[in-house]
C-alpha cells in the first residue's frame, strides 16, 4: 500500500457515502485527518459519519447554495475532494441519451466541481497555507469511448475544468490533482479495481504533487488520442496495453 498521510489537517470529500469517496475518506481519517464528509444519500452519510467520528453535510454537490453550506461546516478543511459523480440512466451514442439525464448528469458531474472551486478555492487562499484540491473525473476523461454517453462528454469537461484550475493556480500554495481511472469497483460498476487502492493512488499523488492519476495501461490511448486529433485522423476506440500499475 503506498502512503495516505497528506498531512493536512482536515479534509472534506464529496460523494462520501459510497466507492471511491467512501474509500478516501476512510483513509483519511485512518491518517488521522479530521474529515468532513458530504453526500446526497444522507442516510448512507450519517452512517458513514458515526462510522469515522467524522462530520456528516448532507448535499447536493450541483446545488451552488447547499456548497456553500459545506465549505462553512468545513473553514479549516486544506484537502478539498471533489468527487461526487452519476452515470445518468444510460451510457449510449450522443444522441441515444435523454435530454434530461445530459442536463443532470452535467449538473452533478461538472456542477459539482464548478460549485466546490468556487467556494473552496477563495477560502484556501485567504488561508495563505498549503491547500490541494483532488478532483475525480476519469479515465473517460482522457480518452473518448463511442458509448460514453453524457457521462464520458462530462468527464472530458472535468479534466478540463481541472486543467483550468491547475493553470491559475501555478504558483500558489494551492495544487491541483485529477483522478483518471478506469473501472472501480463500486456502486456505478460491479467490476474492476478496489476503490481503496484508488484512493492510496490519488492520496499518493497529492502528497507528491503529480496532476493526474491514471492507470498505466491506458497511457497509449491517451498519446494515440492525441496523435489522431493533432495529424487530423478519425478517432479510433482505446484499448489498455502495455504495464499494469498507476502513473
Ligand atoms: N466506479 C468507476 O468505475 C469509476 C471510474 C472512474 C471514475 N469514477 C468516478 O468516481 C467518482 C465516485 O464514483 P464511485 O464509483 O465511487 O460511485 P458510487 O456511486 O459508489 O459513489 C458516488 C457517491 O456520490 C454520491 N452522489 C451522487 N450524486 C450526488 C450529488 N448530486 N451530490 C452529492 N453526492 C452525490 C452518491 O450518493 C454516492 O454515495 C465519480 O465521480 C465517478 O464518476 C468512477
Amino acid at each position: 500500500m503506498t502512503s495516505n498521510s497528506t498531512g493536512f489537517p482536515a479534509a472534506v470529500v464529496t460523494g462520501a457515502a459510497s466507492g471511491i469517496g467512501r474509500a478516501l475518506a476512510t483513509r483519511l481519517a485512518a491518517a488521522g485527518t479530521r474529515v468532513v464528509v458530504a453526500d446526497v444519500d444522507a442516510a448512507a452519510l450519517a452512517d458513514l459519519a458515526t462510522e469515522l467520528d467524522a462530520t456528516g453535510v448532507p448535499t447536493d454537490v450541483a446545488d451552488p447554495q447547499a456548497m456553500e453550506e459545506l465549505a462553512a461546516a468545513a473553514p479549516d478543511a486544506r484537502l478539498v475532494c471533489l468527487n461526487a459523480g452519476i452515470v445518468g440512466s444510460a451510457l449510449g451514442a450522443p444522441w441515444e441519451v435523454d435530454p434530461h439525464d445530459w442536463d443532470t448528469v452535467f449538473a452533478v458531474n461538472v456542477g459539482g466541481v464548478v460549485n466546490g472551486l468556487r467556494v473552496f478555492v477563495p477560502r484556501l487562499l485567504a488561508s495563505d497555507r498549503p491547500g490541494h484540491v483532488l478532483i475525480t473525473a476519469s479515465l473517460a476523461g482522457l480518452a473518448t469511448f463511442a458509448g460514453g454517453g453524457a457521462y464520458g462528454a462530462s468527464k472530458h469537461a472535468v479534466v478540463a475544468v481541472a486543467e483550468q484550475a491547475a493553470l491559475a493556480l501555478a504558483g500558489s500554495q494551492i495544487g491541483v490533482t485529477v483522478l483518471c481511472p478506469a473501472l472501480v469497483r463500486t456502486a456505478i460498476s460491479p467490476v474492476g479495481v478496489d476503490p481503496a487502492d484508488v484512493a492510496d493512488e490519488a492520496l499518493a499523488a497529492v502528497e507528491q504533487g503529480r496532476f493526474v492519476v491514471m492507470p498505466h495501461e491506458w497511457r497509449r490511448s491517451v498519446l494515440d488520442r492525441a496523435e489522431h486529433l493533432t495529424s487530423g485522423r478519425a478517432p479510433t476506440p482505446p484499448t489498455p496495453s502495455g504495464d499494469e500499475g498507476w502513473r
